[in-house]
């Protein structure tokens, strides 16, 4: 029995692994973490990540050949292929810090793979690494190797978060690379066939080591690059009179660009995007090619200035002033079906309105309202100038920002509602029910474009949505492009 260990039981861990061990019922799949509650919480009823359809992949295969430990060493140890899951967040100090990636959690279990091993193994890059990676981490494993052999594969996992089971089953690619040498061929074969129980092989692409740990940064680049053009081109369709909904289908309608991923939005959000571009426009800098550091950067300032676009439009239209002000804020994660906060979007537009000494209440149906006070009171790093910028004091949080059992009851008494995250119950709220308890003029700032602001307006709402021509209310207001 081919036994596989994977260290980090997180986002990309624990789903990954739950649908190999589904899968591959010859395969036995332990999956490891340090973190002793993030264990519990995988092998308790409530998973310690919320993803439709992961329960009942986890219950058909756990304790069969499915299992989730602390004991990390007895596992990598004996294991045939370890996967590398863990976090590597972009560097807030140091040489490189806000945008290299920092590689501290994959270099120590680097190292405990190399303190561990008895026998022969197959290391396998899961998580998003800079590009160069596998070759650091063959130094640490084989200057510590004891005469064991290692074959370092980069296999970098394609999911996005709210549809990571469904992307699994049928990913539109399986990537590994590895050493071009007989024994790398033979490492990537063996991956290979791990993927081929359920992957056609045509989906599944062979390369070398550098252009499968490239390729991931630069799919990742390419997809924030779609979202950061359509915000670009939303500030302009407010300006103009144009609707992006009506650009963006044009545009895409075009085959060779396509459909998909051209959503305006408040912002993009999320663990990978925002790290990942930094991360390649640090290696741009270090490899000695500004111009495309710059470019790359770019993607970045345009998603922030839409947040804060967005904060300013909700100011501005309000007559400048939100202090003392409710405002509900309805999603906080950063898509929908998942509970993640990571860079969600909401924490900056949240913050710009705190600034502004609004009163905020916040429903977000996976998110808890603690994930939302450790958000809101993390210090926030500036990438462009390297520094942490204080957040508002514990008190001040308190008395400013509150979490609402229901979209109704954050609304209730509110100046205006904010729409930051799509979640589908959002499109089929009873808004009239909203309004009667608004105070007028009652304000709708959709993020997410998931209302029909004709029909709220009907209602009697001023409707601000992204990238929509404006309400003759906002017309009058300063340009917030
Ligand atoms: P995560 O923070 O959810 O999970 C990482 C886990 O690794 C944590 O539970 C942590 O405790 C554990 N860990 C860290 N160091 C460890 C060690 N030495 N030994 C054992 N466990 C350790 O992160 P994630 O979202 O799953 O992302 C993991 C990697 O995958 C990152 O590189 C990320 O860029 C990449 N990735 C993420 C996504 C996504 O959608 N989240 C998608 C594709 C790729
Ligand atoms: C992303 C990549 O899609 C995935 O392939 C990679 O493995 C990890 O990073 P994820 O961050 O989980 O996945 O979610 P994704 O669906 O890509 O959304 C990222 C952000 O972009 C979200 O905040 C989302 O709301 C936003 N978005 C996405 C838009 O604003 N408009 C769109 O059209 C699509």
């Amino acid at each position: 029995m081919v036994k596989i260990c994977c260290i980090g039981a997180g986002y990309v861990g624990g789903p990954t692994m739950a649908v190999i061990a589904l899968k591959c019922p010859a395969i036995e799949v332990v999956v490891v973490d340090i973190s002793e509650p993030r264990i519990a919480g995988w092998n308790s009823e409530r998973l310690p990540i919320y993803e439709p359809g992961l329960d009942d992949v986890v219950k058909q295969c756990r304790g069969r050949n499915l299992f989730f430990s602390t004991e990390v060493h007895r596992h990598v140890g004996d294991a045939d292929i370890v996967f590398v899951s863990v976090n590597t967040p972009t560097k807030t100090c140091g040489l490189g810090a806000g945008k290299a990636a920092d590689l501290t959690y994959w270099e120590s279990a680097a190292r405990m793979i190399a303190d561990v091993s008895r026998s022969d193994k197959i290391v396998v890059e899961k998580s998003t690494v800079p590009v160069k990676t596998a070759e650091a981490i063959e130094k640490i494993l084989v200057h510590n190797s004891r005469g064991v052999r290692y074959q370092i594969l980069s296999n970098p996992e394609f999911l996005a978060e709210g549809t990571a089971v469904q992307d699994l089953f049928a990913p539109d690619r399986v990537l590994i690379g590895g050493r071009e040498t007989p024994e790398g061929r033979a490492a990537v074969a063996k991956l290979r066939d791990v993927y081929a129980q359920w992957v056609p092989g045509d989906r599944i692409i062979t390369t070398n080591l550098w252009s499968a740990e490239l390729s991931k940064l630069a799919a990742n680049a390419f997809l924030a690059q779609r979202i950061s053009s359509v915000n670009a081109i939303s500030a302009l369709c407010e300006a103009t009179g144009a609707d992006i909904t009506e650009v963006a289908h044009s545009v895409g309608r075009d085959a060779r660009i396509g459909p998909r991923f051209l959503s305006a939005s408040v912002g993009f959000g999320g663990s990978c995007f925002q790290k990942d571009i930094l991360n390649l426009v640090y290696i741009c800098e270090c490899y000695g090619l500004p111009e495309v550091a710059a470019y790359w950067r770019e993607v970045i300032r345009i998603n922030d200035h839409q947040k804060s676009r967005f904060v300013k439009c909700v100011v501005s239209s309000m007559f400048n002033t939100v202090a003392g002000k409710k405002i509900a804020v309805l999603g906080f994660a950063f898509k929908k079906d998942t509970g993640d906060t990571r860079e969600t979007p909401a924490i900056d537009v949240c913050n710009g309105l705190l600034g502004d000494k609004a009163v905020i209440s916040i429903y977000d149906p996976q998110v808890t309202g603690e994930q939302v006070s450790r958000d809101l009171a993390m210090n926030k790093f500036d990438w462009d100038h390297p520094r942490h910028l204080q957040p508002l004091s514990a008190t001040d949080l308190a008395k400013q920002v509150a979490v609402a059992p229901d979209a109704y009851e954050a609304a209730r008494d509110a100046h205006a509602v904010c729409i930051l995250t799509e979640w589908d119950e959002f499109r089929t709220l009873d808004y009239k029910r909203m309004f009667d308890a608004m105070h007028k003029p009652a304000f709708i700032f959709d993020g997410r474009n998931v209302v029909d602001p004709a029909k709220l307006r009907e209602i009697g709402f001023v409707v601000y949505a992204i990238g929509k021509p404006l309400d003759d209310w906002l017309k009058d207001m300063p340009a917030v492009a």
